[in-house]
Parts: structure tokens; C-alpha cells; sequence
């Protein structure tokens, strides 16, 4: 396995294996891998000749009171585990050369981005789509494989991408929980034993709404009546929005009509966690 730090070299790669005809896998990561990166790149794996992950912490996603100096980092590990899911190529480039002197170019995606985490997040899109563009310009793949675990993120890049014209097939692949239920991220390290119980309150709430769905629930106002006293009863955790949404364009609903995103978002002390799950009435 391959590991390139710069940028230049690596669009030069790509452009060499393009120009053979060759097809070009991404998943982009901030790196401290679990087995959630580890099944975008099983199913990466799949998709083409070259698979490349990218691992960088990007600065510019993070707000001014965010973790970016404190996001768990371990790039020799990481490496390990690519390395054992057959990736060809490591990209991690260090923050200066993505962001050199004189950088002043950035991407926004205005409307999917307003609501959900870009309320108290209000720049993390446009540091994203920025990254993400820029990525997709160094590692030229055809394919690029993001969890749905961050679904707005999804979303974005999704409509970034069919905006600007861009030619990469975006896929999202489903969020891979712990046996208990807690959805994988790199920031569950943050959390103590008892935060850890606590923050199970999220995905039990996702799966009771996804249980009323399925049986003919289709009323935001009952589901929400039903799922939050569980949410509630958790004196630890503070929610920061709960919403059901149009599983495209991320518009609120009122009812499902057959399927929506119910996605939730809360703090369990400091760290604040995000989840989300499809609903559908049959
Ligand atoms: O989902 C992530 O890890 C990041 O937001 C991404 C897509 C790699 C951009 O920095």
C-alpha cells in the first residue's frame, strides 16, 4: 500500500492511472478508523481498480470552539487497517498544503445545509464541500463512498456535485452500530462508561420511531410525542434537534408518506453525537 502526502503527486497518480483507462475508488476520512470506514472501504473494494482513502483532519469544517485540535489521530494504525481491507492508497496530506498561503477559494451548498447541523455548526458545510471538492480534484475518482451516518453531509455532496457538474457517482452506504445499537464515530472514544450508557438513549429513540413506522405510524407529532419522554429521561443528554425529514432533500415533513429520515442530534456532556435512521411506512 501506497501512502502519498502531496497533492501534487497525487493528482499526478491519478492522472497516470486515468489515463490508462483506469477506474478510481475514493472514501474520504478524517482517519482514527472503526468498522464503519472499514465497510466503506470493503464495499470501496468493489468498485474499480484503484482505491485510494484519503486521511485528513480538514480545519476548515471545524468551528473556532470545535475539536480539531483535540480529534483522535493514529495514522499508523489506520494505515494497518487499510492496508488489511486491500486499499492501494493512502492520501494524507498535511493541513498546510491543502490550505497553503494565500488560500482564499470555497465552496457552499446554501439550502440542504441550513437546517439539522448546520444550525449550530454554521460553517461545517462549507469547509466540507470545499474539502470534498478539492479531494475529488487531486484523487480524480469516479467513485467516492461516504456513510450515511452523516447523511447531511451526504446530502450536500450529493447535490454538489449534480450543481457543479462534477463527475463522480457519489454512494452512500448504511451506518454500522455497535451490538447495542450506538452508531460508530470517531468521537465515541471521547465518552466515559456512563456517557457511553447514556448516549444509547439516541439510537433506542430511532428504533422505537422506526418500530411505529413500520406499523403504520405516519404522524410527526405522534412519533415525536412517542420518542421523546425516552429521550427525556436521560438527565445527561441535552438534545440538540430531533427532525423528520424528506430523505432526498432534507425538507421537514409533517407525515411520512412512505419513507423519511428521522435524524437526531444531542450532547452527552461535551461530545455531541449524531444519528439518523430510514422510517417506513408500509
Ligand atoms: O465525514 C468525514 O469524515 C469528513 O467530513 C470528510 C467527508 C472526510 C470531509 O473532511
Amino acid at each position: 500500500m501506497q501512502i502519498v502526502t502531496d497533492p501534487a503527486a497525487m493528482q499526478q497518480l491519478a492522472l497516470t492511472w486515468r489515463a490508462r483507462g483506469e477506474r478510481i475508488v475514493l472514501v474520504p476520512t478524517m482517519g482514527y478508523f472503526h468498522a464503519g470506514h472499514l465497510s466503506l472501504m470493503e464495499y470501496g473494494r468493489t468498485q474499480g481498480d484503484h482505491l485510494v482513502v484519503s486521511i485528513f483532519v480538514n480545519p476548515t469544517q471545524f468551528g473556532p470552539q470545535e475539536d480539531l485540535d483535540r480529534y483522535p489521530r493514529d495514522l499508523d494504525r489506520d494505515c494497518e487497517l487499510a492496508a488489511q481491507q486491500g486499499v492501494d492508497l493512502i492520501f494524507a496530506p498535511a493541513a498546510g498544503q491543502m490550505y497553503p498561503p494565500g488560500y482564499q477559494t470555497f465552496v457552499e451548498v446554501t439550502e440542504v445545509t441550513q437546517g439539522l447541523c448546520g444550525v449550530s455548526r454554521p460553517t461545517h458545510f462549507r469547509g466540507v464541500a470545499t474539502v470534498v471538492l478539492k479531494l475529488f480534484n487531486l484523487v480524480q475518482p469516479q467513485v467516492a463512498v461516504f456513510g450515511e451516518k452523516d447523511y447531511q453531509q451526504l446530502i450536500t455532496i450529493q447535490r454538489l456535485v449534480a450543481d457543479l457538474n462534477v463527475p463522480v457517482a457519489v454512494v452512500g452506504r448504511p451506518l454500522v452500530r455497535e451490538a447495542d445499537g450506538l452508531a460508530l464515530s470517531s468521537r465515541n472514544v471521547y465518552l466515559s462508561p456512563a456517557e457511553r450508557q447514556a448516549a444509547l438513549k439516541l439510537s433506542q429513540a430511532l428504533f422505537r420511531a422506526r418500530d411505529l413506522a413500520a406499523q403504520g405510524e405516519r404522524s410527526r407529532e405522534r412519533l415525536f410525542a412517542a420518542i421523546t419522554p425516552l429521550l427525556q429521561s436521560e438527565p445527561r443528554l441535552r438534545l440538540d434537534y430531533l427532525n423528520l425529514l424528506d430523505n432526498q432533500t432534507l425538507a421537514e415533513l409533517p407525515t411520512i408518506q412512505h419513507t423519511a429520515r428521522l435524524a437526531i442530534a444531542a450532547y452527552v456532556g461535551q461530545i455531541r453525537l449524531i444519528d439518523n435512521i430510514l422510517l417506513e411506512v408500509p
